[in-house]
């Protein structure tokens, strides 16, 4: 069986902040097929970014999907405000949802794709019972809150179990992956599993163009697992 192709998620966490249009226009010209906002509150993590209304100020400038990573330390109260704001996709994170199973069915509940994030210390355990009411796992690869940072080889074990349990169960979750992906690493996190990858630093990079580093990952994540792939 041919596996699905690679999806290519690009972070504006390293974007321009002051020339957001015209970075979301470059990504989106670069053929990546979604952008993650990293929403940050300064309390989960040590780092505060952007509300809904700068995704909104960028929903029409290019038509391709965005998704909310939500490090905030309570997304119940403002759910509805991100998917009024264009986002597609709404991730919050099992270590800061009292309900998450309750928070994931609210999140359906408005229309949008659910997704739920671990931390690099959150065993995959901890989201195996909502699972079937997941469209996205998202594995971090770097403890939450800036970019740059050097990718977690050791959370593949987790990669490849929480790929192993989605295909024995068959639900259609996209397994994605987030923090120092990049040429050298979008392989071997491939290889245990995911199929969707999160990068920030390494498509902002000075040395080459967007679309440039885009076929590089793409190419680099297609060789370690013969995936047909898109773009
Ligand atoms: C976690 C953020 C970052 C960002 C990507 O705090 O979610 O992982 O998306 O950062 P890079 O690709 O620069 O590691």
């Amino acid at each position: 069986m041919t596996s699905p192709p690679a999806t290519l998620v690009a972070s504006v966490l390293p974007a321009d902040f002051a020339e957001l249009g015209r970075d979301v226009t470059a990504i989106a010209d670069a053929g990546i097929d979604r952008i993650q906002w990293d929403v940050m509150d300064g309390v989960f993590v040590p780092n505060m970014t952007f509300g809904p209304d700068v995704i909104a100020a960028c929903r029409d400038r290019v038509d391709i999907g965005f998704e909310a990573h939500l490090m905030v330390d309570d997304p119940d109260p403002m759910l509805a405000r991100w998917v009024e704001a264009g986002c597609e996709i709404v991730i919050v994170h099992a270590e800061t949802c009292r309900h998450l199973h309750r928070t994931l069915c609210a999140i359906e509940d408005l229309g949008a794709k659910a997704g739920v994030a671990i931390n690099p210390a959150t065993p995959l355990c901890a989201v195996a019972d909502v699972l079937d009411r997941t469209d996205l796992l998202l594995v971090m690869t770097v403890n939450p809150g800036f970019g740059g940072q050097r990718y977690l080889a050791s959370m593949e074990s987790k990669i490849a179990a929480a790929r192993t349990e989605i295909d024995r169960r068959g639900l259609p979750i996209e397994l994605e992956v987030d923090g120092g992906i990049g040429p050298a690493t979008i392989g071997r996190a491939a290889r245990a599993g995911a199929d969707t990858f999160c990068a920030g630093s390494a498509l902002f990079s000075n040395s080459s163009t967007m679309s440039e580093q885009a076929a590089a990952l793409r190419a680099a994540a297609g060789e370690q697992t013969g995936r047909l792939v898109a773009g």
